[in-house]
């Protein structure tokens, strides 16, 4: 297929070249923060897996590094996460960096024992550069699970040990280990809690404060099941006793309602600073996206904290402060402008006023006093449209892709999705964050939160709004962004 630069992300990572899915290995050390991805990198579709590796220093600028992980004798290299082993717990080195992944060998599959997953080691003595296979792999072999994977492995303080949160089918298991090499379970969770309608992958436990309490966050991803169809992140939130996780509640939650932020995890050794991205794709259609050479792009990392909202305890994402760099760019040209006080009813064209320059990098911040029924319409010459914006009877926010360019590559893809408000004021905040091909929504101190691609034939050069009973918008502000020349 030709080439489409034109959906080419400028600040989400995506790999030069071929096939990408799942963030893998996602660890900072030394002011670098590593990024390894699911990658075939001889096809534009899902095919043996190996780790592709990029870095940045900043979250916004990433540089992509030759393979890290090939596929070998045991397996091809499924998801998993890395760690720095500062006190060189498993003896490849002090600050080795250790990278936790499960083979999966297609062998095996083929026998139909059901073994064929299981977890390995490699690690790296040159900050990730290079990598060395551990001679005693796997080091969890597979007691008769279907699916049973994605290790996540984190040190657990309190309990004094390595604890691995692992995919087992449609339930999440904790391993122990003081070394890395030797794992004990410790318990499981989740087989009759949260949604169930696909497999469960790529789980993330980590501890979250709110006003000095601590909580520990299970995400969850799952596929098929999600909100809004295909793949999705759910999320628990409870306590972790180094044994046992406990859920604080049953009501169903999701990092994002979005279609598109699937096997998102954190990133490893940032201190209580918790990072978080997600593959912006869905296994609905990802293998039939419109892109060339290259299908998948990452999400924007996001900072995961805490909200109270009633007797609920939400994870919020926002889109982490290192993005705001890319606002500060050629002033006279691409200006931020900000309008207020506009009354809103039934429509309001803004685009010349926005002084728009249909350049496909942009954010938009509109606050309202009181948020009433109304829908942010982004267009362009060829008729195309995205519309997004609040249904107050449903209480949902929503993104319609109906319209928005090239939808006929998949049925899966075209419509309208909707994810509900769960801030409970009058007022609201919306953030949004614009790419060649995507959109994120970040609703009310990102309580809510959806990110949707899509394809356009040209950039959006008008944006209107709509509110048929009324709406006073406080503020809209409309920003370029770009990454800093010379870069
Ligand atoms: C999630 C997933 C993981 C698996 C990987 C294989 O998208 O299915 O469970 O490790 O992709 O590429």
């Amino acid at each position: 297929p030709p080439a489409t630069p034109q959906y080419r992300p400028a600040y989400h990572f995506s790999p030069a070249r071929m096939w990408m899915n799942d963030p893998n290995g996602m660890v900072y050390l030394n002011g670098t923060y590593h990024l390894f991805f699911q990658h075939y990198p001889e096809g534009m579709t899902w095919g043996p897996m190996h780790w592709g590796h990029a870095t940045s220093r900043d979250l916004v600028t990433w540089q992509e590094l030759p393979i890290a992980l090939y596929p070998d004798k045991l397996g091809m290299i499924f998801s998993g996460s890395a760690v720095v082993d500062a006190n060189n717990t498993a003896g490849f080195g002090k600050n080795a960096l250790v990278a936790i992944f499960t083979h999966h060998n297609p062998d095996e599959e083929k026998k139909g024992t059901g073994h064929h997953q299981y977890q390995s080691l490699a690690y790296s003595l040159d900050e990730g550069k290079t990598w060395t296979k551990y001679a005693g792999n796997p080091v969890l072999s597979n007691p008769g699970i279907q699916d049973f994977r994605d290790p996540k492995v984190s040190w657990h303080e309190a309990s004094h040990q390595w604890v691995m949160t692992l995919a087992t089918k449609d339930r999440i298991t904790f391993y122990g280990s003081p070394d890395l090499k030797s794992w004990s379970k410790l318990s499981e969770f989740g087989e009759k809690l949260g949604a169930h309608g696909g497999v469960w992958e790529c789980p993330d436990l980590f501890p979250l404060t709110l006003n000095g309490k601590t909580h520990w966050v299970l995400l969850v991803s799952i596929n098929p099941g999600g909100p809004n169809g295909g793949s999705a992140t759910q999320y628990f939130v409870g306590q972790f006793d180094g044994k046992t996780f406990t859920p604080a509640s049953t009501t169903q939650k999701w990092i994002d309602w979005g279609t598109d932020n699937y096997a998102g995890v954190t990133w490893g050794n940032t201190g209580p600073r918790k990072l978080f991205l997600g593959w912006m794709s869905n296994w609905a259609y990802a293998e039939k996206v419109p892109t060339s050479p290259w299908r998948s792009a990452m999400t924007a990392p996001r900072e995961l904290a805490l909200q109270q909202v009633g007797a609920e305890t939400y994870v919020t994402s926002l889109p982490v402060k290192e993005l705001t760099q890319l606002t500060r760019i050629d002033k006279g040209n691409r200006a931020s402008v900000t309008m207020e006080n506009l009354t809103v009813k039934p429509a309001l064209n803004i685009s010349e006023k926005l002084k728009l320059t249909a350049h496909p990098q942009f954010q938009l911040k509109l606050t309202t006093k009181q948020l009433t029924d109304m829908a942010l319409v982004l267009s362009n010459e060829k008729g195309e449209e995205l519309l997004i914006g609040y249904d107050q009877k449903q209480n949902q926010y929503y993104i319609d892709r109906s319209k928005a360019g090239q939808t006929g590559f998949s049925d899966k893809f075209p419509g309208r999705h909707a994810g509900p408000r769960l801030a409970t004021s009058p007022g609201a905040e919306l953030t949004l964050l614009f790419d060649a091909a995507s959109v994120e929504l970040f609703a009310d101190g990102g309580l809510t939160t959806m990110t949707e691609i899509f394809f356009l034939s040209q950039p959006f050069s008008k944006i209107a709004l709509r509110a048929p009973g009324g709406l006073t918008v406080d503020a809209l502000t409309y920003t370029p962004l770009a990454l800093k020349k010379g870069k």
